[in-house]
């Protein structure tokens, strides 16, 4: 999953070669004042700490873990309530959490932390399914696939957790309802060090995200507020996208706010021929066909392609459109930023279109495509291309909204066993097989043909995968999930069409 986009050189490339008459001779719109902050006003958030509708009780009974005990076996002993407390120690284990209200709690003794050590072996460190989940004070490393993800786990709290170089993705909650995400440190992730993939009402704040492809990406989610993070040197900055082809088809009502969003430079080191691996190396903000995204009162410098940059699906050839999902990028509201010093060392196509527009200076703001209804504070502050449809914004704050958590927690998710395929599909498998294209792993079509009518085969081979293909990693076994879950994703896999 993640980013199918982000050839934008090529994009760019394609809009140089044909398309710019259209941005050239775009009505110029400054004087028009558009959007008012009602959409904010109209939600008055939780108020109070924000933690009080997440996280799980901690009503129960404490189990103790510590080095030499199976954190695996303390979770198969707890009861909703409960709390599982992993004392200094290494820990070398997949935990896979399939109850709610459990507390996953890190005790840190002088500085002394228990880790979880995936030895560049193991691919994932926590999963979890159940709602109402706490993980904290965890220090999480060398693994292959996830630190901690979330499938349709509703009111999770994840935080104050150290990951370094966990592979794939750091933070990756999937279809949530009511989650925060908060003073975690993470580095060294091949895509999204945090990805919040289908998901609503999720509150990302305090965190340090540097050294890996993408920081925080915001994808196919629901009034998301994404402040007060100090994300640096990655490859690109926060990120809020529309990923076509997914089951959820919207990114809407987005606050990147209050961040630090400096010198993401770092040489794209996404997997080779891995979607994200495009992306280009100076990127601060980047949307994608998410609507009503607010940027305000980011500190964005040192970004050496780009500060902001707004696309549609359109310009990215990378993505094959989804009939179900809206292209453009559309009510964008860019307000008040500090911004200095980025696109100094930029990409040739960028220069093009700043060309045709005569634009002199560095670029800080571009966007290209059709974007309706979307305006910018106070144009002249910043250099920008492509902004003339932008109208002057008739708002200048969303400091009214606290947060878009909930007042009272969101009602616990059960999976329906016809969801449950989906979900595992989408959730688990979707990371390295994608349907027609290679990623990790050979296509679905590929292994639709293999298999035909045989779900139980696909369930023994994920159980206990060997080496089949030498132009193809190993696959990681999926012996965590339960039977059933298996069975479920397997059928679904065969079934899927697209
Ligand atoms: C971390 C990446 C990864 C994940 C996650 C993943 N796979 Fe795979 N899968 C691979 C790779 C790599 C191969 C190719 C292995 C080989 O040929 O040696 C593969 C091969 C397969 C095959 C082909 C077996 C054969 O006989 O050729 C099946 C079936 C399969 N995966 C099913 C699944 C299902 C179902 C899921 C989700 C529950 C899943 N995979 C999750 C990476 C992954």
């Amino acid at each position: 999953m993640g980013m199918k986009i982000l050839m934008i050189t090529a994009a760019i490339g394609l809009l140089v070669a044909g398309a710019f008459a259209g941005l050239k001779f775009a009505a110029d719109n400054r004087d028009t004042m558009v959007g008012d902050s009602s959409r904010y006003s109209a939600v008055t958030a939780g108020g109070g700490a924000l933690t009080k509708s997440v996280g799980g009780s901690g009503t129960g009974t404490v189990h103790e873990v510590r080095n030499g005990d199976s954190i695996q076996a303390a979770v198969a002993l707890a009861q909703s309530g409960d709390v599982i407390r992993i004392f200094p120690g290494t820990y070398h284990e997949t935990v896979y959490v399939d109850k709610d209200d459990i507390i996953l709690s890190g005790v840190v003794i002088d500085g002394a932390w228990p880790v979880m050590e995936g030895e560049a072996k193991l691919n994932d460190a926590v999963l979890y399914s159940g709602n109402d989940i706490t993980v904290e004070n965890l220090q999480i490393q060398h693994y292959k696939g996830n630190a901690i993800m979330g499938q349709a786990g509703n009111n999770f709290l994840i935080r104050n957790n150290h990951i370094i170089d966990t592979g794939v993705y750091g933070i990756f909650p999937e279809f949530g309802t009511n989650g925060l995400i908060t003073h975690n440190v993470l580095s060294g992730i091949e895509d999204a060090a945090i990805y919040v993939g289908m998901c609503d009402n999720i509150h990302v704040t305090n965190n340090e995200v540097f050294g890996n492809v993408a920081g925080i990406e915001i994808e196919n989610s629901r009034h998301s507020i994404v402040e007060n993070n100090y994300v640096h040197d990655n490859t690109g900055g926060v990120l809020v996208f529309i990923t076509p082809g997914l089951p959820i088809k919207t990114t809407f009502d987005t606050i990147v706010r209050n961040n630090f969003i400096v010198n993401n430079n770092t040489p794209n080191f996404g997997i080779p021929g891995s979607t994200v691996s495009g992306i280009p190396a100076g990127t601060g903000i980047l949307n994608m066909a998410g609507d009503q995204t607010t940027i305000e009162g980011n500190v964005i410098t040192g970004n050496q392609v780009i500060g902001i940059l707004i696309t549609d699906h359109m310009n990215a050839p990378n993505v094959t459109l989804d009939s179900g999902a809206d292209p453009n990028s559309d009510e964008i509201a860019i307000l008040d930023n500090l911004m200095w010093n980025n696109g100094y060392s930029t990409i040739p196509e960028i220069t093009a279109l700043k060309t045709l527009e005569l634009v002199e200076g560095n670029v800080e703001i571009l966007n290209i495509g059709a974007s309706t209804n979307s305006c910018i504070l106070d144009p002249d502050k910043y250099v920008t291309v492509g902004l003339k449809s932008f109208g002057t914004c008739g708002f200048t704050t969303t400091a009214d909204v606290t947060t878009y958590l909930l007042d009272e927690p969101a009602e616990r998710r059960v999976i329906a066993a016809e969801d449950m395929g989906k979900r595992a599909y989408y959730g688990i498998c979707a990371g390295c097989h994608s349907y027609n294209v290679k990623m990790i792993g050979p296509p679905t079509q590929i292994i639709q043909a293999l298999y035909m009518d045989d779900p139980q085969g696909i369930v023994d081979y994920i159980t206990n995968p060997v080496k089949k293909r030498d132009d193809y990693p190993e696959m990681p076994p999926q012996n965590y999930l339960s039977e059933e879950v298996r069975m479920a994703a397997a059928e679904f896999m065969l079934q899927v069409s697209r």
